[in-house]
């Protein structure tokens, strides 16, 4: 089977079109997932500074009208130590004047009463600051508290949620991927059991194709199939009937004429005269013989299959009476023609393995010269009937083996006025009945020995 890579497999395509959009969405959901949880967590940790402010605050006096921080080392230590981040703190009055603190941070501007948050960096690190207006209560003025928080637990926790997040995702895509090939393979099932049904086929068979396995989507293709299989049918039918009417038609005129000339060459006539007379025989008897080869040509081609009669046979009875027909031809050829038989049961039709074993004896005194041998056997061997012919003559080349079996062909030089159609129609009659056909050479080494393995029965 040849295989197209511009058509790509529908295993392919339907796995891509459902992974693509899938991954498509799951990225996206872990997108904004991520997000979400992202702002949550920052909200909380930067809630979390107002804490210090607020402790700062309460422990902001006004000393000379001027605010100081009145808070010990030790509670300053305590305030801004934390396990993870460094912590700054920066205090300043409301016009800008820096009072206290770890930090040199700008001040930002319309400052309102709620809490400003905001991503700034200090000594090239970068941090979260908190800043937010204060009133102590004794004071007039606000001040304006600000602390900076470096970035590590967050840094930490963000790694943290995307772990979370991606882990999930990740086995869910696998896990798609999975169920969507073992789901695909379990639907392609039916198909495949077409496309096996239709590849055992012999090229005989034209039945249609069961339509009940096949699922809903196919029927339709299937349906077209039997359609064309039977008008395939019919048309082979039809070719098959016209061919044996032209033959059978040409039969009888010729079988006339023949009988024509051969009264005619009873009289008396001058040489030359005698002379076309018997070219003319000869020829009719060549055209009769083409229409006899062309009828059993057509009944033995594929399709004729209903026209079969089939039956138990045995090739031993069907071998001594065709055999009869031939041993006044080989008498005048000196050729010895002889049999070993044994009971050899098979399923067929009689006629045809009848017109089977004529040709193959045909040929085989046709092509053995004169005081040679033909020998024709049969026998059983396990679940199969054989058929050989065996002749001590010219032989087949090994090379033409094959070509011998195509119609019209005869191997150059080869005596006799055949037209190349005997083993056309064995070999016809041969995949009838399933039956394996072999070209060989006799043990001895010289002339032709053909070999046909019928089985015993077709089911
Ligand atoms: N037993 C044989 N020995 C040698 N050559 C053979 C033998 N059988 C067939 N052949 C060769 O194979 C060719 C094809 O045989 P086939 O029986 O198909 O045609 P044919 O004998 O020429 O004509 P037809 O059988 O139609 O009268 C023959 O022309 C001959 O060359
Ligand atoms: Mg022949």
């Amino acid at each position: 089977m040849r295989h197209n890579t511009r058509n790509p497999s529908l295993k392919k395509l339907l796995l891509g079109w459902l992974l693509g959009p899938l991954l498509g969405l799951l990225s996206v959901a872990s997108v904004g997932a991520f997000y979400i949880a992202r702002t949550s967590a920052t909200d909380a940790y930067d809630k979390a500074l107002l804490d210090p402010i607020q402790a700062l605050s309460q422990h902001i006096d006004t000393v000379n009208n001027k605010p100081v921080l009145n808070m010990s080392p030790e509670a300053l230590h305590s305030l801004f130590t934390d396990t993870y981040d460094s912590l700054y703190y920066q205090l300043a009055t409301s016009e800008g004047i820096v009072f206290g603190g770890t930090l040199h941070l700008p001040i930002p501007l319309h400052l309102a009463s709620k809490p400003l948050f905001y991503n700034a960096s200090i000594n090239g690190r970068d941090v979260r600051v908190a800043a937010m207006r204060i009133q102590p209560d004794d004071m007039q003025n606000y001040v304006v508290i600000q602390i900076a928080e470096t970035l590590t637990k967050r840094d930490r926790n963000l790694y943290e949620i995307l772990a979370i997040m991606i882990a999930p995702a990740l086995l869910m895509v696998f896990a798609a991927v999975a169920l969507v090939w073992f789901g695909i393979n379990r639907g392609l099932t039916p198909l495949q059991k077409l496309q096996a049904e239709i590849a055992a086929r012999s090229l005989r068979d034209l039945r249609p194709v069961p339509e009940i396995q096949a699922p809903e989507e196919v029927r339709p293709v299937i349906v077209s199939l039997n359609t064309l299989l039977s008008n395939l049918a019919a048309a082979i039918d039809g070719q098959q009937r016209f061919l044996a009417n032209a033959a059978h038609q040409l039969r009888t005129p010729l079988a006339g004429l023949q009988t024509q000339v051969e009264v005619a060459l009873r009289n008396d006539m001058p040489v030359e005269l005698r002379h076309i007379f018997e070219q003319l025989l000869i020829a009719t008897q060549r055209a009769a013989h083409l229409a006899n080869q062309l009828l059993t040509l057509a009944r033995a081609e594929p399709g004729a299959l209903h026209l079969m009669a089939m039956q138990q046979l045995d090739l031993a009875k069907l071998i001594e009476e065709v055999i009869a027909q031939w041993l006044n031809r080989a008498n005048i050829k000196h050729i010895d023609l002889g049999f070993e038989i044994e009971t050899a049961n098979l399923w067929g039709d009689p006629l045809l393995i009848g017109e089977l074993i004529a040709n193959l004896i045909d040929n085989a005194i046709r092509y053995t010269p004169k005081d040679g041998y033909v020998t024709v056997r049969c026998y059983q061997n396990d679940n199969k009937a054989t058929l050989e012919v065996e002749d001590n003559g010219i032989g087949i080349p090994e090379p033409q083996r094959e070509k011998v079996l195509e119609r019209f062909y005869r191997v150059d030089g080869s005596p006799g006025n055949g037209c190349g159609l005997g083993l056309a129609i064995v070999q016809e009659i041969t995949k009838l009945h399933e039956a394996e056909l072999i070209i060989s050479t006799p043990e001895h080494g010289r002339g032709t020995r053909i070999i046909v393995h019928f089985p015993t029965k077709i089911n």
